[in-house]
């Protein structure tokens, strides 16, 4: 199994299971685990934090009985994620990114709550930010011991197949020039063989792909390009 912290592999790679055939979601996520990903990313939506609907944990419990060894990364895109941080632990997450934006205007210990709810559940933690939050939302998250993986989106969260947003890039080599050394840094939304590279210059070592991986006739190809 895949251990954020000690994978010296830059960047990963973890597809979307947003952009998989669902009606034939195992065998979709078994191929594209036998073509090099190195994770998969499973996106959750609760149609209130996005205006769209995705999967809930009996998908995820599913998926961890078939796929006793892979690394499932969990990305709550909900506005309660304290709710769900247990349900997806039990379902099987090895990973889970809550956003900074859902604990906005809350007592300032939200977040490291939500940090300490997550790795008592026994997962990784990580915490992510939309294309249009500031870097600074998250500073005081920086040096937590428990916190595993920064997030940065380049879309606006809530559905796959959009346009990578460039205009993120210097916020996240603003980001990446302070992140300690065992935080990982991932981007999700619009990555491709195309766009990728740009993410890695600026600092990302894990890449989240979902239609530039399950639209591929190629997938393994993707997935090598992707890791450069
Ligand atoms: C967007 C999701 C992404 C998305 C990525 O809300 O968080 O993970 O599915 O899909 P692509 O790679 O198609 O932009
Ligand atoms: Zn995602």
């Amino acid at each position: 199994m895949l251990n954020l912290a000690d994978s010296p592999a830059r960047p990963l790679i973890l597809p979307s299971i947003l952009a998989a055939d669902f009606a034939r979601l195992g065998d979709d996520v078994a191929h594209v685990l036998d073509a090099g990903a190195d994770g998969i990313h499973v996106d959750i939506m609760d149609g209130h934090f996005v205006p769209n609907l995705s999967m809930g944990p009996a998908v995820m419990a599913s998926l961890r009985k078939r796929f006793a060894t892979a690394f499932f990364d969990v990305h709550l895109m909900v506005a309660n994620p304290a709710d769900y941080v247990k349900p997806f632990a039990d379902a099987g997450a090895d990973h889970i990114t809550f956003h900074i934006e859902c604990t906005a205007g809350r007592k300032t210990d939200h977040e490291l709550d939500l940090i300490a709810q997550i790795r008592a559940a026994g997962c990784t933690a990580g915490v992510c930010l939309n294309p249009g939050t500031a870097g600074g939302s998250i500073t005081h998250l920086l040096d937590h011991a428990d916190l595993s993986m920064v997030l940065a989106m380049s879309v606006q969260p809530g559905f796959g197949g959009q346009s990578f947003m460039p205009e993120v890039l210097p916020k996240v080599r603003e980001i990446a020039g302070r992140l300690p050394e065992a935080v990982r840094f991932e981007m999700d939304g619009g990555l491709s063989p195309t766009t990728a590279p740009d993410a890695v210059a600026a600092g990302v070592d894990m890449v989240v792909a979902g239609s530039a991986v399950f639209g591929a006739a190629d997938r393994a190809a993707a997935i090598a390009a992707m890791k450069g």
